[in-house]
């Protein structure tokens, strides 16, 4: 079976073709320079964005792939969630691509994508998904922070989620604070690894709650005051690479004890990660070293899987279509706030 897939939830157009459990091309043109000036993604800007992009980014997949058009055998897009006006541009497109061409289209749950993205590795990469069920899932990006219990393949269950900021929000507004370009979150990272991350001491929120939730609203709140009472830290180098390690530290032990509690109250001994805050370093070195105390099998995603990208959306299309999954109606809309349960 051969797969066109397409994201445009956000601020990166993607298109991907997928075949046979393999990425065969992954085509993601961000939007983060245009968007910087604004120190955040403008709805309106990414929808014209994915619109005058959407084609120019198939036909590179296509030809990347070595596929004509005649040979694909479904097309899929995310559904939601997203920003509506960006989610529409990528979802009917690939709805008239599949109507014209007579072939069945499935809209996918941008989240449950990323929650099969770690299974995708190697070289080309392919998709393995037998060996890492069941497992607790964390899916950690600008948008969203959540755990997930994934009891088989397409069973899950949302565990908790955050109450306020996501873990990315957080980086990227501290990293604000500091001065730091946008998005943040890279940048604070490059700072942190030269930086002591016991220099100060910030609150670690809902670390000791027993629900799987996360809330890192404070901790940007606790950034901004004690940047209020010490105005001249900014201005030395070692610092505010001191800040940046301590604050990731406290982030990344939220997310890190967390996920290892939940993977340990439920049972599971396989532990994977995925969205664009899984690329931070610590995060990576802290799980492993987690998951190595707790016995457990860790499987990140591929730092270029973390982030959005139509290789995802294109793998989880092909798993439902072999299950029978029914097609998306070629009326159907997007779906802006489409939870995972
Ligand atoms: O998954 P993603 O591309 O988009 C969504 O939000 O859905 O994630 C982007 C987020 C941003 O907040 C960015 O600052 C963060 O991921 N990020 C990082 C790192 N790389 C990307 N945060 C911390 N350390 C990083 N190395
Ligand atoms: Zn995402």
């Amino acid at each position: 079976m051969t797969i066109l897939a397409v994201e445009t939830s956000c601020d990166e157009t993607s298109v991907a073709i997928v075949r046979e459990g393999r990425i065969l091309a992954n085509i993601v043109s961000s939007q983060i320079q245009l968007h910087a000036e604004y120190g955040g993604v403008v709805p309106e800007l990414a929808t014209r964005e994915h619109l005058r992009n959407w084609l120019p980014v198939s036909r590179a997949a296509l030809r990347e792939a070595r596929v004509d058009i005649p040979e694909l055998d479904a097309v899929a897009a995310t559904q939601g969630p997203g920003l509506p006006n960006a989610l529409m541009i990528g979802f009917k497109a690939g709805q008239g691509l599949a109507f014209a061409l007579r072939k069945p289209f499935l809209g996918i749950q941008h989240h449950e994508a990323h929650l099969y993205s770690p299974w995708v590795s190697g070289d080309p990469l392919a998709a393995d998904f037998s060996q890492f069920i069941p497992n607790v899932s964390l899916i950690v990006s600008g948008g969203h922070t959540m755990l997930v219990h994934v009891r088989a393949e397409l069973d899950h269950r949302l565990l908790g989620s955050t109450l306020d900021d996501a873990a990315g929000e957080c980086f990227d507004k501290v990293a604000r604070l500091i001065g730091l370009p946008y998005p943040g979150g890279p940048e604070l990272d490059r700072l942190a690894e030269q930086g002591n991350p016991r220099a100060f001491d910030f609150p670690r929120p809902l670390l000791k709650d027993p629900s799987d939730d996360f809330s890192f609203a404070g901790l940007k709140t606790s950034v901004r005051y004690f940047l209020q009472k010490n105005p001249a830290l900014l201005s030395d180098r070692q610092r505010v690479r001191d800040l940046c390690a301590s604050v990731q530290a406290a982030i990344v032990d939220v997310l890190v004890t967390k996920t290892t509690r939940a993977a340990r109250r439920i049972g599971v001994n396989c532990i994977t990660a995925s969205g664009g805050v899984t690329r931070n370093r610590e995060l990576r070195k802290e799980l492993a070293a987690a998951s190595e105390r707790e016995g457990s099998v860790l499987r990140l995603a591929d730092k270029n899987l973390c982030t959005d990208n139509a290789g995802m959306i294109g793998i989880l299309a092909e798993r439902k279509l072999l299950q029978h999954a029914q097609p998306t109606p070629v009326d159907a809309d997007i779906e802006p706030s489409w939870r995972l349960s």
